[in-house]
């Protein structure tokens, strides 16, 4: 008896239905008064006393399981039919997930936006350079600081080939291939061995400018910046450009925008100085352009270059740099827009 059990538990166990009346043949067979079950409860009464105990808890055992799995086989298709007959086409829909733009994407749209409106093309430049586009051209001297090993990643030994410091080395792939008139921006990602902080990270985002024509002056330069500045942070943004220094420019200057939090009243982010620094900038140095193979005497032009994350930062007011780079989705949801 105790064998048939068994065999049976298993038998049940195994069993499948492809529709619901399939399911209900297998409840007749095993569950109905005539079915297998009541069969082997009828047995039972042959059962010598001294195995009675064992057989019956055994028997039971096989009536639940059996139970339960006829009950699972007919669910299946319940389930199912609901499905397909009692939707409630009134019920709100279920909300669905939605991915957001990161902050660095939202802001480096914006500036390619603005700079679209003054006429400006997007180009782009590879971030392994070699030492020509990154410095050479650009007119660093052999020994300048910034090609030394604190700042640069160089690619294995070579020396010529490294991870790009600034994205100024697509100023001299685009003058390379194009003569003037030229008019561009170039984004990209950039790189520099310096210790990771709130305010610094060793890989960050550039917008470089680039205008090279006929007579292009230094008051085109500032006014095209204002605008940008303007469109950027606000209307009542104000700009002012301090004599700065960059191998590649000749003048240059650092531009600092009225501080976007406390409008110039003095705080935290301007360090109570009313200003924040967002830019490099200059006329691109003849030597530059000479190198380029575009003819100084007949051409000038002015370049500037932004960090995204500084941006980004001012404009949303945030306080860590890391943050940006965290991917907690906590923090990259806030930046649902349009853009
Ligand atoms: N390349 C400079 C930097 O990374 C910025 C710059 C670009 C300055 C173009 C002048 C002109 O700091």
């Amino acid at each position: 008896m105790l064998g048939k059990i068994n065999e049976l538990t298993a038998e049940i166990g195994g069993l499948s239905a492809n529709s619901a009346g399939e399911a209900e043949e297998l409840r007749i067979k095993y569950l109905s008064k005539k079915g297998i079950l009541s069969l082997l409860f009828d047995e039972f009464k042959n059962v010598p006393s001294q195995e009675k105990k064992a057989v019956g808890m055994a028997l039971n055992q096989l009536k639940n399981s059996a139970h339960e799995k006829i009950e699972t086989l007919k669910k299946q298709f319940n389930q199912q039919s609901d499905k397909g007959e009692n939707i409630d086409c009134t019920l709100p829909g279920s909300p669905f997930p939605t991915g957001t733009r990161h902050p660095l994407s939202i802001v480096k749209n914006q500036i390619i936006d603005i700079f679209a409106r003054l006429g400006y093309t997007v180009a782009e430049g590879p971030e392994m350079e070699d030492d020509w586009h990154v410095f050479s051209a650009l007119n660093f001297p052999p020994e300048h600081p910034a090609r030394d090993m604190q700042d640069t990643f160089f690619i294995g030994t070579n020396p010529d080939i490294v991870l790009r410091t600034h994205t100024s080395s697509v100023q001299v792939r685009v003058m390379e291939k194009q003569q003037p008139p030229i008019r561009a921006i170039f984004p990209g990602r950039v790189f520099r061995n310096e210790a990771i902080s709130a305010r610094a990270h060793c890989i960050f985002h550039q917008v470089e400018g680039l205008y090279i024509d006929e007579n292009v002056s230094f008051a085109d330069l500032k006014q095209s910046l204002l605008y940008f500045a303007k469109e950027m942070f606000g209307q009542d943004t104000r700009i002012r450009l301090r004599p700065s220094f960059f191998p590649f420019t000749e003048p240059s200057a650092e531009m600092d925008i009225s501080c976007s939090l406390c409008t110039g009243k003095g705080c935290n982010m301007c360090k109570n100085t009313g200003w924040v620094e967002i830019l490099g900038c200059g006329m691109v140095d003849p030597n530059v352009l000479e190198n380029c193979n575009i003819d100084s005497k007949k051409y000038s032009g002015f370049a500037f270059g932004m960090g995204i994350e500084r941006i980004t930062l001012l404009k949303y007011r945030i306080n860590d740099i890391r943050l940006l780079f965290e991917n907690d989705i906590r923090f990259l949801e806030q930046f649902r827009t349009a853009h």
